[in-house]
């Protein structure tokens, strides 16, 4: 049995840590097991999953019905060329089809969120004829060169220039609104913006609006009611296609099995990843309204992928789309998120640095700022690893009182997997609220 400085020595020689220069890793977790929201470190340790590993983890870890699954279909057939049919394949895209909303019946499986915002991007731009994408700049659809293009988020910059087409908007962000602040968000302001950006571009030359339907690793940014609804409607009577990125948001996070049934809104394309398997096989998919599957009826499907619909991953999420069903996931995420929210605005009355807080379900944020007049951010944003501050501070005491979360900039992201009971969520707040002692003693206002 190999130590934990063994096999973080092995890492440091032969594995790349991702989104990192390989010298600024300090002292990786080394994971042993899990269960449920918590695991293990090498050394026994255990820590509550506070973000399901990268906000993924929706059934919690170790969930013996997926891996009863993911055994029985190796064993009986464990790949399958592509083209060729399998139950498991029909079975699973019968019955996310039957989970996703409105006329979203015919499923691209791939292997991921990136690839599956790359084949949704490749289906709109056939589809329409067009090849302009617009995002937004709080984005994130992915590390893949075009999927990163497509993103917002700062992790593309070295990428840059990437795809050409892609054209980004502002996003509705009410708590740092480039149109002002309102506490209830600019709705006609952020609509309007999406729509005069596209008149100006042309809209015969804009194929999609390709958004997080609610936004999660750029902010945590939660539409105002009528957001999209006009943006869907705007988009329709231009013949541009909507494609809602469900890869974090989807799989009962916000409280309902897709952020965008908060909206009422069915998008053409809905590309979905993460919660679909919650990482016990990675799978993504692309998923279609009949318009648009119609198109590809008689015209090429110029997509493909030598693991297409991979038996063990079908048969990983089959099992795993049962479980939200079986274990009321999905009402869990409502009830525990009604609670994590109350939590919320208690360390915001309490907490000085508590900026604001945003929840949906159990997607949820605490913004720290040094100032709450000014809102300066107690880290900035796109913060190198030396100017996290106090947030560094934060991030050190939740790891070492056993809270696994994630920590970007000036955000504590609060996401635990959607079986969380209430001892668990009231333990997990309990820590942060300690942390949050870090945070006040960075505060300058
Ligand atoms: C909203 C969103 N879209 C796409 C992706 C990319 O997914 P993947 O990392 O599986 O390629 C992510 C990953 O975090 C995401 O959060």
């Amino acid at each position: 049995m190999q130590t934990r400085s063994d096999i973080i020595d092995l890492h440091r020689k032969h594995n790349f840590f991702p989104w990192t220069a390989q010298d600024a890793v300090g002292d990786p977790i080394v994971m042993a097991r899990a269960k449920g929201v918590e695991f293990w470190d090498v050394d026994g340790k255990r820590y509550l999953d506070f973000s399901s590993q990268l906000m993924n983890m929706n059934i919690g870890h170790g969930h013996p019905k997926v891996i009863e699954a993911i055994k029985e279909q190796a064993e009986s057939l464990a790949f399958c060329y592509p083209q060729y049919a399998t139950e498991v394949k029909g079975r699973a895209a019968e019955k996310l089809a039957s989970l996703a909303p409105g006329d979203l019946n015919k499923v691209l499986w791939t292997l991921g969120g990136s690839e599956s915002i790359e084949n949704a991007v490749k289906m709109a731009r056939m589809y329409t004829g067009r090849s302009k994408i617009v995002t937004r700049y709080r984005s994130y659809h992915g590390a893949s060169l075009g999927s990163s293009s497509m993103s917002g988020d700062p992790r593309r910059l070295p990428h840059e220039p990437g795809i050409p087409g892609i054209v980004r908007v502002h996003d509705p962000y009410a708590y740092r609104c480039p149109f002002g602040y309102a506490p209830e968000g600019n709705l006609d302001a952020y609509v309007n913006h999406v729509i005069q950006t596209i008149e100006f571009e042309g809209p015969e030359t804009v194929a999609a609006i390709l958004m997080e339907s609610v936004t999660g690793s750029s902010g945590l940014i939660i539409p105002p009611q009528g957001y999209w609804q006009a943006i869907a409607e705007y988009a329709r009577s231009k013949g541009i296609l909507i494609i809602a990125d469900e890869v974090m948001a989807g799989f009962g996070r916000t409280g309902k099995m897709f952020a965008i049934e908060h909206y009422d809104v069915v998008p053409d394309l809905m590309v979905v990843a993460k919660g679909l398997t919650c990482g016990y096989i990675p799978l993504g998919a692309v998923i279609a309204r009949d318009h648009v599957a119609r198109f590809f009826d008689k015209n090429m499907l110029s997509c493909g992928l030598t693991y297409n619909g991979h038996p063990v991953g079908c048969a990983a999420a089959l099992a795993t789309m049962q479980v939200y069903s079986d274990e009321n996931l999905v009402e869990n995420s409502r009830v525990q998120g009604d609670r994590m929210a109350a939590h919320l605005n208690r360390l915001k009355d309490k907490h000085k640095s508590v900026g604001d807080v945003r929840s949906i379900g159990l997607f949820g944020v605490i913004e720290c700022v040094k100032d709450r007049t000014t809102r300066e951010p107690m880290a900035p944003w796109n913060a190198k690893a030396s100017e996290m501050g106090a947030m560094s501070k934060v991030a050190a005491r939740l790891k070492e009182r056993g809270l696994s979360t994630f920590v970007r900039w000036n955000w504590v992201f609060t996401v635990p997997p959607l079986c969380i009971t209430d001892a668990d969520l009231d333990e997990g707040i309990a820590i942060i609220d300690e942390a949050l002692n870090l945070a006040d003693e960075g505060y300058t206002g």
